[in-house]
């Protein structure tokens, strides 16, 4: 994750923006630049480590200009050092960008067969690149900016400079936080672009979020938003004091709802962390702490949502590992008292890292000489300290008590994980290992995508505000994705609802369903696809109310009895991750209509550090 900023201002500019920068730090400094218009033409300082070292830099030699841009890195793609630190630059146009973009490679050479000169190894610079390669051909900064976006894949936001374009600053956002700040007081007429609120809040406490798929053009005479289909539209502006900021729900009614919209950005954040993108293998942080390919199998222990993750994750141990799995809830694993072989590995998942249940699992492992892996999303937890080796998901602080991003980002880490064991054990060889990690890299772009079905999730959970019971099916990884479904109707709705395999169904479950029972079917095409139409059949024959998730075309003799959510086409692997997006909105918007707090259920903690 990294942080950007845009500033037009009424007089030098380079001093606001470190302010900035400093305040979006914590989205990572490992290395820092800035671009201002002198005089019409752009010039850059850029430097690799903390933004201190920027400062040294433009201290040295400073930056006039009252248009500006600058940027906070966390590396991705290229190594954290001075050409691959942001803004990317190509004479007309200058970029910051905070996020993945996808299709970089194929670009790349797209524009290099034009003749573009790269001096970085990221994916970042490609966008300044694609921009000024549609003003050569004669379109204006504005045309050549919506002209080019619907080409980028992946999650990202942008800031945008143009040579010799004093008054105009472009932003756009697909998948990560954009903010605009409109100047006010002695400060009327400046405009400013963010990746939060509170990074702006020295200058401003008027704002407006994009919304993805938005670009945004701004000069000091007015701002104009655009949608995805270059549309003018109009974004709510508010006020919000520099103490509301802290933390922010920006332009959202929950933090339920912010930290469903922030997992396409997390979800990168967290995989670039395991992942090396630029060579498309996996790159864990640490050693294992246990010889993978010697391990005869992995003791999995977590509570509710996190105990859910593990068993998806268990599904992508076996396949890309070959790892048997012994997994459980922590609250029995711990009053069962396993026996548990010498010098063996368990690994637990907490987002709080500080579940009571989990806590005594991690102990009683550890007094049976095992290894300690953990999953946690708070450095600093009881958890992280008692494990040998915390593997951190970069969710951010989740302050809804029903688990969203934490989720994804324990999937994420995950499947990571299993790949790594997977090579260490010699299951899949280098070629495999690239393919997985593709399919991993197109995930948050496919989560962003796949948040573009909300209003449709919207209307359907108007019906299901009505149901007594709700019953969720899933196959392979849909089967724990159709728990976790459950789980957060349960939590937030207080609606009942079951998880089950759609397998299951005909052995108990099925007398369940009449046509007052909604059968919500999570149904990826993969190779239990077919199956699960079968199972689909079987509720429909008996007047059941079918819901089907699914990126396959619904077959036509279902079409008139089945309300569908389409998801973007994706291989299957990994499909758990993108489809929790669908059933977290189907929980939040079914719990809203009923008039629940999403963000603090009743009878529930964010953390449960009690048995
Ligand atoms: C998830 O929506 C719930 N709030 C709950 O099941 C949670 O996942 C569980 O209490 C475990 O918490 P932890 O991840 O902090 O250990």
């Amino acid at each position: 994750m990294c942080g950007i900023v845009g500033i037009l201002g009424r007089g030098p500019v380079a001093g606001s923006i470190i302010e900035a920068l400093k305040r979006l730090e914590y989205r990572g400094y490992d290395s820092a630049g800035i671009a201002t218009l002198e005089n019409g033409h752009l010039a850059r300082r850029r430097a690799a480590g903390k933004l201190k070292t920027l400062e040294a830099c433009l201290a040295a030699e400073p930056l006039s200009g009252a248009s500006g841009i600058g940027h906070t890195r966390w590396a991705t793609h290229g190594r954290p050092t001075e050409s691959n630190a942001h803004p990317h630059a190509n004479g007309k146009v200058a970029i910051v960008h905070n996020g993945i973009i996808e299709n970089f490679r194929e670009l790349r050479e797209e524009l290099r067969g034009k003749g573009h000169k790269f001096e970085s190894d990221t994916d970042s610079e490609v966008v300044a690149h694609l921009f000024a390669d549609a003003m050569e051909g004669g379109l204006s900064p504005v045309d050549a900016v919506a002209a080019s976006l619907p080409r980028l894949k992946g999650a990202f936001a942008l800031a945008v400079l143009f040579e010799g374009e004093d008054d105009l600053l472009i932003g756009a956002r697909d998948g990560a936080p954009l903010v605009v700040g409109f100047g006010n007081g002695e400060r009327a007429g400046e405009v400013y672009l963010g990746s939060d609120a509170l990074a702006l809040a020295p200058f401003t406490d008027e704002f407006a979020y994009l919304e993805d798929g938005d670009f945004v053009i701004l000069s000091r005479h007015g701002v104009e938003f655009r949608d995805t289909h270059n549309q003018r539209v109009e974004r709510h502006h508010m006020r919000s004091p520099v103490s509301a900021l802290l933390v922010d729900k920006g332009n959202y009614r929950h933090f339920m709802a912010k930290e469903i919209h922030e997992q396409p950005e997390v979800v990168a954040r967290t995989l670039a962390h395991y992942l090396d993108m630029s060579a498309g293998t996996v790159a864990l942080p640490f050693a294992l702490p246990a010889d993978a390919a010697q391990l005869p199998r992995l003791t999995i222990a977590a509570c509710g949502t996190a105990y859910i993750a593990g068993l998806v994750a268990r599904y992508w141990f076996e396949r890309f590992a070959r790892l048997p799995v012994d997994i459980e809830v922590a609250s029995e694993f711990r009053y069962r008292e396993p026996p548990m072989e010498r010098g063996g590995l368990t690994l637990f998942i907490s987002q709080s890292g500080e579940t009571a249940d989990t806590l005594a699992c991690l102990r009683y492992a550890k007094a049976h000489d095992q290894k300690i892996l953990s999953v946690v999303n708070v450095p600093t937890s009881t958890m992280a300290r008692e494990s040998d080796i915390a593997a951190l998901t970069l969710a951010g602080p989740e302050i809804g008590v029903a688990s969203t991003k934490a989720f994804t980002c324990q999937l994420a880490l995950l499947a990571c994980l299993a790949l790594a064991f997977g090579r260490a054990r010699g299951v899949i060889d280098a070629a495999q290992e690239a393919k997985y990690v593709a399919e991993l890299m197109a995930v948050p772009g496919l989560m962003a995508e796949a948040m573009k079905r909300e209003p449709r999730i919207e209307a359907l959970a108007r019906d299901l505000a009505r149901a007594r019971d709700v019953l969720y099916l899933g196959r392979g990884t849909s089967y724990p994705l159709a728990l976790e479904g459950a789980l957060k109707l349960k939590e937030i709705s207080y609606i009942h609802a079951e998880g089950y395999a759609a397998g299951e169904l005909k052995h108990g479950p099925i007398a369940l369903v009449d046509n007052d029972l909604p059968v919500i079917i999570l149904a990826p095409h993969d190779n239990v696809f077919d199956k699960t139409l079968s199972n689909m059949q079987e509720v429909a024959a008996r007047g059941g109310r079918l819901i089907l998730i699914t990126d396959a075309s619904v077959p036509g003799d279902f079409s008139g009895e089945v309300e569908a959510i389409t998801m973007p086409k994706m291989a299957p692997n990994f499909s758990a991750i993108v489809y929790a997006v669908p059933v977290q909105m189907i929980a939040y918007h079914t719990a809203i209509f009923m008039g629940k707090d999403a963000d603090q259920p009743r009878n529930l903690a964010k953390s449960v550090t009690v048995e």
